[in-house]
């Protein structure tokens, strides 16, 4: 961060949240908060709230879980980046801010940074020109016999890289480029001798960032060849794993669904055929960021992944991962078709749309797949097949979300539903489904999906904690800030148990302390947390009651887990036996 954390603290205070986002959004008054039309997404009715209460200066939508501080907010209405945001508060108050300190390293940094940018800029056009030109007529060919219309070309700026193995480096050699930024662009091979072209006779697709810069390209070649698609490599200003093709389009869909398919062609395709909400992780596995980043645009995704195994298998993996980030997830049956853009191409928008519209949700899909693993005809398989459908169906903290899936499952799969229902449950109140979570960086990766239903119970206790401050007495006895090992958990009820130690609360001050928009809006949600009203007084302490226990059992497991000293593991195991009748609330049980 370039600016101390007092001139921050000042231009946030000095910034009314609810006279700031008036500017924006219409507001209204009821009780002590103001309610409005979310701009974050499309709605009819206002779930998108403002409070402006002493010092809970923060705003939230109930529909879409977008939420933060005054500063936060206008990041994300202006799309601006942290310090044009701060710099549009501090004019808007009149504050001067001091010069940033910059960091030599930092400036010298950004200005590679935008010297790549130009050689991407200029790279594209050229390839755009090479394509309509005489020497581009095969790869335009290619193109239009793989259905794509001049307008579609144009938008997505495809283009062709010549045959001659040093075409681009001399071109831009006589633009004036230098060797040391054409070298860091990654776009050539230079040596002491020679110099010679990454890509050469390619079709070319330019990888946009949400800022429509060219970050990086991708080259196909025509007809068949080793690789088919030949990527940038990682540079300055392309980093693969935090990267989806088309999202510089999609993203105009505010709020709305996207869809998640795999490759180049499909994304192209399904644009020209409607589907402008259409994006593709590149030849990488989908990860974290890509979904924290999903995340940012919508609540729902639809994975659109080939019918293969490997498109199958890719889809599981995906799901978990997206599902972590907060997102609904669906899941489309292509079949008989490949991919999106063949299907387009047989068949046609409409089909698409109607296999769109009969997406699966993604536990079924799930469940599908896991059954294709067992012999039904067997009792046994099938008994298997069932616990470990009950088991899937055991990671659920809210009880009516859980319900409404044993009753789909159980049409679905045409399973008993009240057995499904008891074996479900059983595992849910046995707490033992839980495995022990360890902090994510040492986590395998085969285990973070198991962390969903622990960081539920984080969120829900530190939500509780919340809005009932006095709580904090009953919940010191057993826990402490060190028993949230799930990030970004740690750091928020760091700072949370701080706050309640000196009674008073700062919703604002939590969200500046962490970097991520995604955790900022986790901290918005656990001060707006809806469910609890909701909720039956019984219901409620047995919930907050059941949080509790998972996280301390948790941890204690960890602990537990690297403990060599003897007696610490006798106190550790006793821990583990009084939590069995432990209410934080002081009931009997
Ligand atoms: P596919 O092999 O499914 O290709 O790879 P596709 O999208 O159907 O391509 P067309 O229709 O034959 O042109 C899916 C994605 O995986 C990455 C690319 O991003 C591709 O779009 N990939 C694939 C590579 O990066 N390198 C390769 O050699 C192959
Ligand atoms: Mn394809």
């Amino acid at each position: 961060m370039f600016y101390p954390q007092e001139v921050i603290d000042q231009v946030i205070e000095s910034n009314n949240i609810v006279e700031v986002i008036g500017t924006y959004v219409n507001l209204t008054k009821k009780g002590s908060t103001y309610f409005g039309l979310c701009p974050f997404h499309n709605e009819k009715t206002g779930s998108f709230s403002v409070t402006d209460n002493g010092d809970r200066q923060m705003y939230y939508c109930f529909g879409c879980h977008k939420g933060g501080n005054v500063l936060t907010f206008v990041m994300q209405y202006e799309n601006c980046s942290y310090i044009d945001a701060l710099k549009t508060l501090a004019d808007r108050a009149g504050i001067s801010l001091p010069q940033p300190d910059f960091s030599r390293e930092e400036s010298i940094k950004a200005k590679k940074r935008e010297a790549v940018l130009e050689v991407n800029k200029e790279a594209a056009k050229y390839f755009y020109h090479l394509l309509k030109s005489d020497r581009g007529k095969t790869a335009y060919a290619y193109l239009k016999n793989r259905g794509l219309s001049d307008e579609t070309i144009t938008s997505f700026g495809l283009g062709y890289s010549d045959k001659y193995r040093d075409d681009l480096y001399k071109y831009l050699k006589a633009k004036g480029f230098d060797d040391e930024v054409l070298r860091e662009s990654g776009l050539f091979r230079i040596r002491e001798t020679d110099a010679q072209d990454y890509f050469w006779n390619r079709v070319m697709f330019p990888i946009m960032d949400t800022r429509n810069k060219v970050i990086a390209f991708g080259g196909r070649v025509m007809g068949t060849g080793e690789p088919k698609y030949l990527n940038s490599p990682e540079s300055i200003c392309f980093n693969k794993r935090n990267t989806l093709y088309g999202l510089h389009v999609a993203k105009k869909n505010k709020g709305g669904e996207l869809i998640l398919c795999e490759g180049y062609m499909d994304v192209v395709s399904l644009h020209q055929a409607g589907f402008t909400n259409a994006v593709a992780s590149l030849g990488t596995a989908l990860t974290d960021g890509h979904a924290a980043i999903l995340k940012r645009y919508t609540s729902n995704v639809v994975i659109s992944y080939d019918s293969d195994t490997a498109g199958k298998d890719a889809a599981l993996r995906a799901i978990p991962k997206l599902r972590a980030a907060g997102l609904s997830v669906k899941v489309v049956n292509m079949k008989p078709y490949k991919d999106p853009d063949e299907l387009i191409k047989a068949k046609g928008a409409d089909y698409y749309r109607e296999c769109l519209k009969n997406a699966q949700n993604s536990l079924i899909f799930e469940i599908y797949c896991l059954a294709e693993g067992f012999h039904l005809d067997d009792p046994d398989e099938k008994t298997k097949f069932y616990n470990e459908v009950a088991n899937k169906l055991s990671y659920f903290t809210d009880s009516m979300e859980q319900d409404n899936y044993i009753q789909a499952v159980s049409k679905e799969f045409n399973i008993d539903y009240s057995m499904l229902r008891e074996k479900a449950r059983r595992l849910t109140l046995g707490n033992n489904n839980i495995k022990p979570i360890v902090p994510r960086e040492q986590m395998p990766k085969k285990t973070a999906e198991k962390s969903d239903a622990l960081s539920m119970c984080m969120k829900m206790l530190l939500a509780y904690m919340a809005k009932e401050p006095s709580f904090y007495d009953n919940v010191s006895k057993i826990i402490s800030e060190s028993d949230f090992l799930l990030s970004p958990y740690d750091i928020i009820s760091r700072i949370l148990f701080e706050q309640l130690r000196e009674g008073r609360l700062q919703p604002g001050n939590i969200i500046n302390a962490l970097e991520e928009p995604e955790s900022q809006e986790l901290v918005a949600e656990i001060f707006n947390y809806g469910l609890f009203d909701r909720m039956e007084e019984s219901d409620l302490e047995r919930t907050v009651n059941d949080c509790v226990i998972r996280i301390k059992r948790n941890s204690i497991e960890y602990q537990l887990s690297s403990e060599t000293d003897l007696s610490r593991i006798i106190a550790l195991k006793r821990e583990q036996e009084r939590l069995q009748k432990f209410n934080v609330f002081g009931r009997n049980n």
